[in-house]
């Protein structure tokens, strides 16, 4: 299991749905890199690294998508999955200076039913991190304040997936386009989770 939250972060925000749907299914969102531009209006999103090692899984994807106040920010997201249950990612804001961490679980509360919960949060730019006392809290608030400027518009983004979760139709060999991303190589790593 990962590590809890890094000290720093303020407290997530959270979310919560019901879904008509499957672990796998809700998981392999973060390997279809084909979907981010024509769904969610991502401006870029590639996979640049992908490793199965057992129960686990270590990606690295890029990401650009434009924010309201903020303009286009780029994330350098580290995701590493435990199972297709949970995936904790850090991520790195570079033109912002700063870190998104969050948590997201898939659990099966019934036949192709289950409950999909994220938590997320942001710190500060690094040069108010090294701040001390009445700084570092000011640092803190600071956090407060991106987590809730940048946590909607993910949210907004997660919420556009859930009528395709709620209907999608498992194909055991999808026919794949170029810069669909490694679909194949997770439904693979994946099928060791079933008796
Ligand atoms: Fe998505």
């Amino acid at each position: 299991m990962p590590e809890l939250r890094i000290a720093g972060f303020p407290r997530p925000i959270e979310h919560t749905r019901t879904l008509t749907a499957y672990p796998q299914d809700v998981n392999e969102n973060a390997f279809d890199v084909g979907h981010f531009p024509t769904l969610h209006g991502y401006q870029e999103a590639r996979v640049d690294a992908v490793e199965f090692d057992g129960p686990r899984s270590r990606s690295c994807l890029v990401t650009r998508r434009r924010f309201p106040l903020a303009g286009a920010l780029r994330f350098v997201i580290y995701a590493q999955g435990y199972g297709v249950g949970l995936t904790r990612a850090l991520a790195d804001i570079p033109q912002i200076r700063s870190q998104a961490d969050s948590y997201i679980f898939s659990t099966p509360t019934g036949p192709r039913a289950m409950e999909f919960r994220v938590s997320a949060s942001l710190k500060c730019p690094i040069s108010m991190r090294q701040a001390s006392g009445g700084r570092a809290t000011a640092a803190l608030a600071f956090s407060w304040l991106l987590t809730h400027l940048l946590g909607p518009t993910v949210r907004h983004d997660l919420v556009n997936d859930y009528p395709i979760w709620n209907h999608k139709v498992y194909l055991p060999q999808p026919r794949l386009a170029e810069g669909d991303g490694p679909i194949s190589r997770y439904r693979q790593w994946a099928q060791q989770f079933y008796a």
